[in-house]
């Protein structure tokens, strides 16, 4: 499986996450973001350009050294330093309260720990800092619910972990942040595609 994982894996999210309609999305998570952000599961950099121009600095979080290879040249022409801390979202090296943000796209998906990931999302952000987030995940559609539930133990095998059931509103409301904006919606695409295409996508802040 190892092959699969270094080889396979990273190229399919590459191709289907690399595409304009989701950049668009990249765009929208990305807004609002400012000063030193942490980026849980960089993965090959793909947020790089969608950061705005108030972001001064990124943390990248990600565990796998094929990834952080792929990113090498988005990371060359960033106009943004990244550097690479940690390499589990479920246990951040940054101190308590020392990021402005803290950015995940498609990452909540296929942290092992989430809770535990959640939790050090509201330690390290700074009081006012904010959580932003491009997710897919379970759907509120009881009947692509079924599909996904069925789909999940093939999903998980073939996408490394990867989860189609976590009902990513759910994980941000149950922490202590306070959710400013949250939407869920399917990509464009024919009916069956559904239970791949959740998408949940907002912010959410730390107010004290
Ligand atoms: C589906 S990819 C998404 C990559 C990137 N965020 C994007 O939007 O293109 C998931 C990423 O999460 C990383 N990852 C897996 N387990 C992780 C963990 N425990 N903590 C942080 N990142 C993790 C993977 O190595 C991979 O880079």
């Amino acid at each position: 499986m190892r092959w699969w994982s270094e080889r396979v894996v990273p190229r399919i999210n590459d191709s289907s996450l690399g595409s304009v309609e989701v950049g668009e999305l990249r765009d929208r998570a990305c807004a609002g973001l400012r000063g030193t952000v942490v980026e849980l599961g960089f993965g090959s950099g793909l947020n790089i350009g969608h950061y705005p121009a108030e972001v001064t600095s990124v943390v990248a979080v990600e565990p796998s050294d094929v990834h952080w290879a792929r990113s090498q040249d988005a990371r060359a022409s960033s106009p943004v330093p990244v550097t690479r801390a940690g390499s589990d979202a479920a246990h951040l090296t940054q101190p308590d309260a020392s990021a402005d943000g803290v950015l995940s796209s498609f990452s909540l998906c296929v942290i092992p720990e989430i809770e535990s990931a959640m939790r050090e999302v509201v330690r390290v952000l700074k009081p006012g800092g904010s959580f932003h987030f491009v997710e897919h995940g379970l759907s509120p559609d009881l009947r692509v619910q079924t599909w996904q539930r069925r789909l999940q133990p093939l999903n998980g095998a073939l996408q490394d972990g990867c989860h189609i059931t976590r009902p990513i509103a759910d994980l941000v409301s149950a922490t202590t942040l306070d959710v400013e904006q949250i939407d869920t919606f399917y990509l464009p695409g024919p009916a069956f595609t559904r239970p791949m295409a959740c998408i949940t996508l907002g912010r959410a802040r730390k107010t004290s």
